[in-house]
Formats: structure tokens, sequence, C-alpha cells
């Protein structure tokens, strides 16, 4: 095909990411945009496959060519569908940070056969730029692979637990480790026919990437996720200079930068510098005074029918989910009962944290599943300003985003992180099953204050029964 076409192409590729990337910046379009940016990725592919480059090389050719690609392509669309079929909501993170590792793992490898079978085999012309660039693509690569399975790894607490892992002269190793790494970057760009570089270089991203992941605790995670998805881009980006390929260039900027924004967000979200994420080492488990979560210390407990007497006679209640509420599933309950309140002339609205949950936009998401207005969504600050006129705040499966221990404990692993000011309404009910801590590893001094009140169980029953007490 045509070389014009093709640019023509990736051209109208591009409006249609970025359009689709401004569709998912609000609930109501945000379905649409992925189908748009979806479509502008099918666009891609079939473009890119027909594709011939400048020495007139068809991108695919042959029967065994075509063989490879649609196996692949079916292996591929498979995996793809059977994931996005069984996964459940409360696994995505776990899935999105697969996501960037493969991501990065593409281009890795990408540049990898393109330094040893086509790099030469094209005639280009310029050498230092395809050494430096499959050198920046097989850094970004390996280290957004690595580091994505670790993060793999404490989200799923596999093998990896939420606590940052520390050994001695972490950073000095870690720094002489770049530093190495950018040397044979810059070695191989003066002389680029050393083409074995390619190795030493995958080998030290690697180790790069596990030791970057490993000292950053669970509790720093949204961040770390965020970068990851940042660098899968950079990642595809440098391969797009490699491959001369302005389709993959864009998409690759376009993934780069929105993941920058979005890192941006989640560290002004815990109140933390990405400086501080990444080399603070953040998010150790410590044990609550007394013993352990809890030890000796009394909360006040409270039944379903408790619960509902005060939601009835309360004119202002504010709902905080959390991740245990994606655990529980019970956005559709919560629903439920936030109508049947609202019937009885009580006023309901959703205070969201920017960090509640695992991924970015976790409690948006289920929310808007379960057609909860997105008029009753308000954001921290929003929520902060109202809460202490609220009569009664539900903390449904969300624990560190409501830890008071956040804003005067200096020694607590979460100390800074801007929380949800729950604490301040009159009466405030926490619905989970236990006294045990949130993905930060920490007890929450919030169980044990005066106008809090335990209401222990899964959050999906809870919810459940008092609906069922409030229908009687
Ligand atoms: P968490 O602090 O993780 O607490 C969740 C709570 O849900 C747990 O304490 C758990 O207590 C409860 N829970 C679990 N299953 C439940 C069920 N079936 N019913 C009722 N409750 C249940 O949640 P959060 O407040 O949303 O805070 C998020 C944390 O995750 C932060 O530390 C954040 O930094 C981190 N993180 C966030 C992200 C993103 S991007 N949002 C990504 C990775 C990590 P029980 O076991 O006692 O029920």
């Amino acid at each position: 095909m045509d070389q014009n076409i093709v640019i023509a192409a990736y051209l109208l590729v591009a409006g249609l990411f970025v359009y689709g990337l401004k569709m998912m910046a609000h609930y109501r379009t945000a379905r649409r945009g992925n189908f748009v940016s979806a479509i502008g990725m099918a666009i891609a592919i079939v473009f890119t496959l027909l594709a011939r480059d400048d020495s007139g090389v068809w991108a695919v050719s042959g029967k065994d060519g075509w063989t490879f690609v649609i196996i692949a392509a079916v292996i591929g669309s498979g995996v793809g569908l059977f994931l996005a079929v069984t996964v459940r909501m409360t696994g995505m993170p776990q899935m999105v940070a697969m996501f960037n590792g493969f991501g990065g793992l593409a281009s890795a490898l990408v540049v990898f056969s393109e330094c040893f079978k086509h790099w030469g085999a094209r005639g280009d012309s310029d050498p230092v730029h395809m050494s430096v660039a499959i050198g920046i693509s097989t850094l970004i690569g390996w280290v957004t692979f690595w580091g994505s399975l670790v993060a793999f790894a404490r989200l799923q607490e596999f093998l990896l637990s939420g606590r940052p892992t520390l050994f001695k002269f972490q950073k000095i190793v870690n720094f002489a480790a770049l530093g190495a790494v950018i040397l044979l970057i810059v070695l191989w760009g003066m002389f680029p026919a050393a083409k074995l570089l390619i190795i030493p270089i995958a080998v030290i991203a690697s180790a790069l990437g596990v030791m970057f992941t490993i000292p950053i605790g669970g509790a720093d995670m949204p961040v770390i996720i965020s970068l990851l998805n940042s660098y899968s881009g950079l990642a595809a980006c440098a391969t797009g200079f490699v491959l001369k390929n302005p389709g993959l260039i864009i998409a690759g900027s376009l993934v780069g930068s929105s993941g920058i924004v979005l890192t941006r967000i989640m560290c002004i979200g815990m109140n933390r510098s990405l400086v501080n994420v990444l080399f603070g080492g953040v998010g150790a488990i410590v044990v609550a005074p007394g013993g352990g979560a809890g030890g000796d210390k009394r909360v006040t407990s409270w039944t379903a029918e408790d619960a509902a007497m005060c939601l009835e006679d309360s004119s202002l209640v504010f709902i905080v989910p959390g991740y245990g509420m994606a655990v529980a599933q019970a956005q559709h309950a919560v629903k439920e009962l936030s109508d049947l309140l609202e019937e009885r002339g009580v006023q309901v609205k959703f205070g969201i944290h920017e960090v509640a949950g695992r991924m970015p936009g976790h409690m948006n998401v289920l929310l808007a599943e379960a057609e909860v207005p997105y008029e009753k969504l308000c954001d921290r600050s929003e929520t902060n300003s109202e809460l202490d006129r609220a009569d009664a705040v539900i903390v449904l499966g969300a624990n560190d985003v409501v830890n008071p221990a956040a804003r005067h404990d200096k020694g607590s692993p979460i100390y800074g992180m801007p929380i949800l000011d729950v604490d301040k309404a009159r009466t405030v009910m926490v619905m989970k099953r236990t006294l045990n801590p949130g993905f930060a590893g920490i007890d929450n001094e919030l169980f044990y204050q005066d106008n809090t009140a335990m209401v222990f169980g899964d959050g999906k029953k809870t919810i459940s029964d008092i609906i069922a007490v409030l229908r009687q």
C-alpha cells in the first residue's frame, strides 16, 4: 500500500485516539471513548500490516508471514477476550499492571528483532539514531515489564506483601545501574556496529525494573501503576522512532503523556512528590499501639437495625466507598439504599477519594455501573467542605483514605496523605468485616473514636440488611 495512504490513515487514527481520550474524561462518554479508541487501534493495525517501508519491503509478506500474523492475532485476541470476560472488577488493577508490562515487553521484543534482523538490511542511513532509539526502547521496555510484574505481585499479594522491600545501599545500587545503562546507550551511539550491547542493556534494565519497584510499598501503588502506564507509552514511542512509524510515535506519546498526568493526579491525591514515592520506601506495616490491629482498644459495634435508625434520623448522609465495596460488589445495593433514603427525604451524597480502591477512578466506575447519578459524586475537597454538617457517614470498605493518622501522626507511613475527614461528621458508621488494616497495613484510629460505630460484616450483606430494615 502506498506510504502516503498509510500516513493519512495514521493521522485519522491519531484523531480517533485524541477524541477517544477526550471522551474518556467524562463518565457519560467514557465507554464510547474506549470504543472510538479501539476502532482507531484496529485501523492502525490493519494499515501497519498492509504497509511497505521506504525501501519497498512489505511489513508482512508471503504465506508464512501471514500465517504467523493470523496465528498470533487469534491467540492474542482469544486471551484478551477471555480475560475481559472472566477478570472480576477486583482483579482489574492487576490486569492493568499486566497490560502495562506486556506493552513494555512488546516494545522491547520488537526492537530486539529490529536490531538483529532488519537493521542494515533496510539500509538505514542513520545508525546513531537507530542504536540510541533501540537502546532507549530496550531500557524503558524491560524496566516497564519487570516493574509491572512486581506491581502485579504486590497487588495480587502473590510472593510479595504490601510492605516495601528494602535492602542496604538500595539507592546507590539503583543509581549506579541507571548510570551504567545510560553509559552503554551512549557508547552504542558512538559505536553503532556494536549491536551486542543490547544484551547488557536489556539485563541491567530488567534488574532496574525490579529494583526500582520493590521498595515501593502497597500504599504507593496508585502512583507506580500510573507511572508504569506512562513508561509503556514512552517505550512504544521510542520503538516508533526505530520503526519510523508515525502511528506508533503518536500513540506512544499519548499514552506516555496521559500516564504522566495521571501520575501527577495520584501524587496530589497522596500529597507526595514523585521523588518521595520512588525513593521514600514508604508503606511499612506499623503495629497499632495496644498490639496488633486494634489490640486491646475498644470499639462500638452496631447492628444493621442501629445503622438503619441512625440513617432514618439524618438529613444529610455521605457514603464513602473504598476497596471493600469493590470486593463485596456492593455498588448496586448502595444505589438502592441511596434511592430509598432519598425517597424518605434524606439527602445522600458520595465522597470519592482519588486513590480509593485499587486503580484510578475505581469507585467512579463501580458507581457509574450501578447508575448512581454523577452529580451525587463529590470529590475530596467538596466532600471535606461539607462533612462537618453531615449527620451520618457510611464508610463502606474504605480504610486508608479515611485514617485520621494521616493528618497528625508524623510516624505514620501515610502521614501527609490528604484524607476524607469523615471523623468530623456527627456519626460515622464503618462497614467492613473485621478491624484489620487496609492496603497500607496500618491500624485505623477512626475505628476507636467516640462518634464511630463499627458495623461488621460483608459490605453488600450489611447494606442489604439495612435496606431490609428500612423497608419493614
Ligand atoms: P483499603 O485501605 O485497602 O481498605 C479496604 C478495606 O475493605 C479493608 O480494610 C477491608 O477490611 C475492607 N473489605 C474487604 N473486603 C470487604 C467486604 N467484602 N466487605 C466490606 N469490607 C471489605 O481501601 P481504601 O480506603 O479504598 O484505600 C485504598 C488503598 O489502596 C490506599 O492505601 C491506596 O494507596 C491503595 N492503592 C490504591 C490504588 C488506586 S490507583 N486507587 C492502587 C493500589 C493501591 P476487612 O478485611 O476487615 O473487611
